[in-house]
Protein backbone atom coordinates (compact mmCIF):
# COMPACT_ATOMS: atom_id res chain seq x y z
CA UNK A 1 0.00 0.00 0.00
CA UNK A 2 0.94 3.57 -0.36
CA UNK A 3 1.10 5.23 2.99
CA UNK A 4 2.21 8.77 3.53
CA UNK A 5 3.23 9.63 7.04
CA UNK A 6 4.54 12.64 8.65
CA UNK A 7 5.01 13.81 12.69
CA UNK A 8 6.18 16.83 14.16
CA UNK A 9 9.42 16.59 16.24
CA UNK A 10 7.32 15.32 19.61
CA UNK A 11 6.72 12.17 17.08
CA UNK A 12 9.86 12.42 15.37
CA UNK A 13 11.21 9.39 16.74
CA UNK A 14 7.85 6.98 16.77
CA UNK A 15 7.39 8.68 13.08
CA UNK A 16 10.69 6.86 11.85
CA UNK A 17 10.42 3.66 13.54
CA UNK A 18 7.12 3.08 11.89
CA UNK A 19 8.11 4.32 8.26
CA UNK A 20 11.25 1.46 8.67
CA UNK A 21 9.00 -1.20 9.61
CA UNK A 22 6.14 -0.23 6.95
CA UNK A 23 9.19 -0.16 4.22
CA UNK A 24 10.36 -3.41 5.63
CA UNK A 25 6.58 -4.97 5.06
CA UNK A 26 6.64 -3.78 1.41
CA UNK A 27 4.85 -0.78 1.53
CA UNK A 28 5.91 2.02 -0.17
CA UNK A 29 6.02 5.16 2.29
CA UNK A 30 6.10 9.08 1.65
CA UNK A 31 7.75 10.31 4.68
CA UNK A 32 6.90 13.99 4.35
CA UNK A 33 9.29 15.23 7.60
CA UNK A 34 9.91 16.17 10.08
CA UNK A 35 13.29 15.55 9.25
CA UNK A 36 15.18 16.92 12.61
CA UNK A 37 13.93 16.28 16.14
CA UNK A 38 14.25 20.18 16.36
CA UNK A 39 10.86 22.16 17.38
CA UNK A 40 7.92 22.22 14.41
CA UNK A 41 4.67 22.88 14.31
CA UNK A 42 2.15 19.85 13.57
CA UNK A 43 -0.42 21.44 11.51
CA UNK A 44 2.49 21.22 8.73
CA UNK A 45 3.11 18.11 8.62
CA UNK A 46 -0.74 17.18 8.85
CA UNK A 47 -1.33 19.28 5.92
CA UNK A 48 1.40 17.41 3.95
CA UNK A 49 -0.43 14.30 4.66
CA UNK A 50 -3.40 15.18 3.96
CA UNK A 51 -3.62 16.40 0.60
CA UNK A 52 -1.39 13.26 -0.22
CA UNK A 53 -4.45 11.52 1.01
CA UNK A 54 -7.06 13.31 -0.55
CA UNK A 55 -5.46 13.48 -3.96
CA UNK A 56 -5.15 9.92 -4.04
CA UNK A 57 -1.23 10.39 -3.88
CA UNK A 58 -1.68 8.01 -1.29
CA UNK A 59 -4.03 5.29 0.18
CA UNK A 60 -3.47 5.98 3.57
CA UNK A 61 -1.68 8.23 6.11
CA UNK A 62 -0.26 7.80 9.56
CA UNK A 63 -0.27 10.82 11.37
CA UNK A 64 2.58 11.29 14.56
CA UNK A 65 2.60 13.80 17.46
CA UNK A 66 2.99 14.15 20.90
CA UNK A 67 -0.64 12.92 21.81
CA UNK A 68 -1.89 12.56 18.02
CA UNK A 69 -4.79 14.78 19.28
CA UNK A 70 -3.45 18.20 17.27
CA UNK A 71 -2.02 16.43 14.36
CA UNK A 72 -5.73 14.89 14.11
CA UNK A 73 -7.29 17.87 14.74
CA UNK A 74 -5.37 20.39 11.97
CA UNK A 75 -5.64 16.74 9.54
CA UNK A 76 -9.65 17.01 10.04
CA UNK A 77 -9.71 20.51 8.76
CA UNK A 78 -8.99 19.55 5.31
CA UNK A 79 -11.82 18.73 2.96
CA UNK A 80 -11.99 15.11 2.45
CA UNK A 81 -9.88 13.55 5.81
CA UNK A 82 -11.41 11.32 8.07
CA UNK A 83 -8.52 11.18 10.85
CA UNK A 84 -8.64 9.41 13.65
CA UNK A 85 -6.48 9.53 17.05
CA UNK A 86 -6.24 6.64 18.61
CA UNK A 87 -4.27 4.55 21.35
CA UNK A 88 -5.05 0.60 20.88
CA UNK A 89 -6.00 -1.61 18.06
CA UNK A 90 -10.02 -2.21 18.25
CA UNK A 91 -10.73 1.87 17.94
CA UNK A 92 -8.33 1.61 15.07
CA UNK A 93 -10.06 -1.43 13.76
CA UNK A 94 -13.49 0.44 14.80
CA UNK A 95 -12.18 3.33 13.26
CA UNK A 96 -11.87 1.73 9.15
CA UNK A 97 -14.88 -0.21 9.79
CA UNK A 98 -17.37 2.66 10.40
CA UNK A 99 -15.95 5.45 9.72
CA UNK A 100 -13.56 4.99 6.56
CA UNK A 101 -10.90 6.37 8.12
CA UNK A 102 -7.97 7.50 5.88
CA UNK A 103 -5.89 8.84 8.41
CA UNK A 104 -4.57 7.43 11.84
CA UNK A 105 -2.77 9.49 14.40
CA UNK A 106 -1.27 8.36 17.62
CA UNK A 107 1.12 9.84 20.28
CA UNK A 108 4.54 9.18 20.40
CA UNK A 109 4.43 10.44 24.33
CA UNK A 110 1.33 7.99 24.47
CA UNK A 111 2.15 4.59 22.66
CA UNK A 112 5.29 2.78 22.83
CA UNK A 113 6.50 1.68 19.54
CA UNK A 114 5.33 -1.91 19.03
CA UNK A 115 1.83 -1.45 20.53
CA UNK A 116 2.05 1.92 17.71
CA UNK A 117 3.18 -0.60 14.87
CA UNK A 118 -0.12 -2.93 15.65
CA UNK A 119 -2.34 0.16 15.84
CA UNK A 120 -1.18 1.12 11.87
CA UNK A 121 -0.73 -2.97 10.71
CA UNK A 122 -4.70 -3.35 11.59
CA UNK A 123 -5.81 0.14 10.34
CA UNK A 124 -4.13 -0.69 7.04
CA UNK A 125 -5.38 -4.70 6.89
CA UNK A 126 -8.81 -3.67 7.69
CA UNK A 127 -11.75 -2.67 4.98
CA UNK A 128 -14.80 -0.39 4.94
CA UNK A 129 -17.51 -1.88 6.01
CA UNK A 130 -19.61 -0.42 3.47
CA UNK A 131 -22.64 -0.96 5.34
CA UNK A 132 -25.42 1.45 4.63
CA UNK A 133 -25.90 2.96 7.54
CA UNK A 134 -21.81 3.82 7.77
CA UNK A 135 -22.18 5.49 3.90
CA UNK A 136 -25.15 7.78 5.21
CA UNK A 137 -22.66 8.94 8.39
CA UNK A 138 -20.31 9.31 6.56
CA UNK A 139 -22.19 11.31 4.05
CA UNK A 140 -23.60 13.77 6.82
CA UNK A 141 -19.57 14.40 7.73
CA UNK A 142 -19.00 15.44 4.26
CA UNK A 143 -22.41 17.46 4.30
CA UNK A 144 -20.78 19.35 7.38
CA UNK A 145 -17.60 20.46 5.40
CA UNK A 146 -19.71 22.03 2.52
CA UNK A 147 -22.18 23.40 5.00
CA UNK A 148 -20.34 25.26 7.71
C1 LIG B 1 4.40 19.48 20.98
O1 LIG B 1 5.05 19.78 22.17
C2 LIG B 1 3.03 18.91 21.25
O2 LIG B 1 2.21 19.90 21.78
C3 LIG B 1 2.44 18.33 20.01
O3 LIG B 1 3.29 17.35 19.50
C4 LIG B 1 1.10 17.63 20.16
O4 LIG B 1 1.13 16.73 21.23
C5 LIG B 1 -0.07 18.49 20.20
O5 LIG B 1 -1.20 18.01 20.23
Amino acid sequence: MRVAIGSDHAGFHLKNYLRDRLKNEGHEVIDVGANTPESSDYPDYAARVGRLVVSGEAERGVLVCGTGAGICIAANKIPGVRAAAVSEPVTARLARLHNDANIICLGERIVGPELAADIVRVFLETPFSEGERHIRRIRKVADLENNC
